[in-house]
């Protein structure tokens, strides 16, 4: 399938490694992909749901060990512990190689090595690159296919160049005659996610779910790419792309970044409330931004799919996303119906008699056990989305007009403000955080500090990540096409506890604002934190019950911020001298304005 000497060595090498039984090339057809399906179904890995309710589309349960990203065996392997930071697991790359090799020596033993060419970005974009994930896992092969583009045309397209290596196992090497597991996957304490950012390599053993083994989505598209983004003078965000256009047709695109548990799918997705306004989505999760020659930040969505959280999506939270997986989707660790179809808590109607629960028993409502685990995922493909925005495979991307930041904070920060200016938008950025309960987590209660949501996916120290967003402002080609910055926070509670503002499709009001400000049209306040809206300037018609609540949701309040500002100089202090002095000063002259 290729003569790219260079991947048929690199093939050939880890093949030796890892022993498997055989290697399979992916040429990405629909015919392989059903086969696939198929052989899992057989093995009863997979259980097919039915063809009417949801055509296409396949359910799995995990093993209870192997649900989610496990962040403390993510690790960043750079040469100097420095260059990862204060914010990542750092080990040494020749130490770790040595490790991961013994794990790696005959782990694939009578499994197959699937070979998956994959393209992050429409293939052959200039934003685009082409990564090869090795692994033992079909399951991965089938995903891989939903979120990316991947196959034979992506080697036609790779030619000889250069890629991305990821190798993943699921760590269950089988013995002859030893019979396999629904789904295979090491101890915990055996699972490694191990990036190399001075080759591009990612190498991850032990976990076959998400994150952790679908290489090119958090790895490749958020970890090594920011690494590469920083070499090469572009921006590999945690972000999800949207297209607003209002009532007189003009459109504009705007990136936003937001912890997990924000509702990022649900806006990438919004449908409005006001009559006129347009919401079409170009990612949920992902964006690449890069100058184009107009000198223009313009963004790609690396993701060819949605890999979305299941609980509590319904057709009242996020019909699209709804929409979107009704078909050729693969469910994993929801709830599975007697009838052949999906159920999660918080889809919207309860589960039917006999509903099994992910952890395959059946549900039981007064035990208190879920039907799906929290984070149970679909995959779906993006093409599916009744609101895919016509230019989400646009190879030069589309136009950001404004980037938006935000965080699950109950005080001290308004619904909506602007920045000043890029600096003063970084410095946003770098301060975005969720207010987390001491119960919930098991954190210390307070602010969880998540700069830029990407705490956990920034693939080097995120001193330097600060720093570089500094630079794509102070070396941008045209500083009056920058993309506007906002803060926006939904999540702001009155005294006694209550949410101010209603949030899902009525966010559009808060949009407005900020597409009309990019206009240069709505009206804000100069405060020292930055623009805030006028009262009345935020389009309440229709709104029972909130145009009460607008003066303290738009509140900026001087002894919470002085609070907030001590928080951020702790935070600020971890960075050492990697902070740049672009950010320090800002502290000080938020500060001041207050003081003046
Ligand atoms: C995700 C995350 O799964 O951000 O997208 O955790
Ligand atoms: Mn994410």
């Amino acid at each position: 399938m290729t003569s790219n000497q260079k991947l048929i060595n690199w093939v050939n090498e880890w093949a030796e490694l890892c022993t498997p039984e055989k290697v399979y090339w992916c040429d990405g057809s629909e015919e392989e992909n059903d086969r696939l399906l198929g052989e899992m179904v057989a093995s009863g890995m997979a259980v097919k749901l039915d063809e009417k309710k949801r055509p296409g589309s396949y359910y799995f349960q995990s093993d209870p060990s192997d649900v989610a990203r496990v962040e403390n065996r993510t690790y960043i392997c750079s040469a100097k512990k420095e260059d990862a930071g204060p914010t990542n697991n750092w080990a040494d790359p020749v130490e770790m190689k040595a490790t991961l090799k013994g794990f790696f020596k005959g782990c694939m033993k009578g499994r197959t090595m699937y070979v998956i060419p994959f393209s992050m970005g429409p293939l052959g974009s200039d934003i685009a690159h082409i990564g090869i994930e090795l692994t033992d896992s079909p399951y991965v092969v089938v995903n891989m296919k939903v979120m990316t583009r991947m196959g034979k045309a992506v080697l036609d397209v790779l030619g000889n160049g250069e890629f991305v290596p990821c190798i993943h196992s699921v760590g269950a090497p089988l013995e002859p005659g030893q019979e396999d597991v629904k789904w295979p996957c090491a101890p915990i304490k055996d699972k490694y996610i191990c990036h190399f950012p001075d080759t591009n390599e990612i190498l991850s053993y032990g976990s076959g779910y998400g994150g952790n083994a679908l290489l090119g989505k958090k790895c490749f598209a958020l970890r090594i790419a920011s690494n590469m983004a920083k070499r090469q003078g572009w921006l590999a965000e945690h972000m999800l792309i949207m297209g607003i256009t209002n009532p007189q047709g003009v459109k504009k695109y705007i990136a936003a970044a937001f912890p997990s548990a924000c509702g990022k799918t649900n806006l990438a997705m919004l449908v409005p409330t006001i009559p006129g306004w347009k919401v079409e989505t170009v990612g949920d999760d992902i964006a690449w931004m890069k100058f184009g020659k107009d000198g223009q930040l313009y963004a790609i969505n690396p993701e060819a799919g949605f890999f979305g959280v299941a609980p509590f999506t319904s057709m009242d939270t996020n019909p699209n996303a709804m929409l979107s997986a009704k078909a050729n989707t693969i469910f994993t660790n929801t709830g599975l119906t007697p009838d052949g179809d999906i159920w999660w808590e918080g889809i919207g109607y309860d589960a039917p008699e006999g509903t099994i629960t992910w952890t395959n028993e059946v549900y039981d409502k007064a035990s208190c056990k879920p039907a799906a685990h929290p984070n149970a995922r679909f995959s779906a493909p993006a093409f599916q989305c009744p609101c895919i925005d016509k230019d989400w495979e646009n190879p030069t991307g589309v136009p950001i007009a404004a980037i938006l930041f935000g965080g699950r904070r109950p005080g001290t920060v308004p619904l909506v403000y602007q920045s000043f200016d890029w600096n003063h938008g970084v410095f946003m950025g770098s301060i975005v955080g969720s207010e987390v309960t001491a119960a919930a987590i098991g954190l210390k209660a307070g602010v969880r500090r998540d700069p830029f949501a990407m705490l956990p996916f920034c693939g080097y120290n995120m001193g330097d990540y600060f720093g570089h967003w500094v630079n794509i402002g102070e070396n941008a080609p045209d500083k009056t096409k920058l993309p506007k910055i906002f803060n926006v926070n939904w999540f702001r509670k009155s005294a006694d506890g209550k949410f101010l503002w209603p949030g899902y499709g009525d966010n559009i009001r808060v949009l407005q604002w900020i597409f009309e400000r990019v206009a240069g049209t709505a009206k804000a306040d100069e405060t020292p934190i930055g623009f805030v809206p006028q009262l009345g300037s935020i389009n309440t018609t229709g709104l029972d019950g909130v145009e009460e609540n607008m003066a303290e949701l738009l509140t900026v309040n001087k002894d919470q911020w002085k609070d907030e500002l001590d928080l951020v100089r702790e935070q600020y202090a971890a960075f050492g001298a990697h902070l740049p002095k672009e950010l320090a000063s800002q502290v000080t002259a938020i500060e001041a304005r207050f003081d003046k």
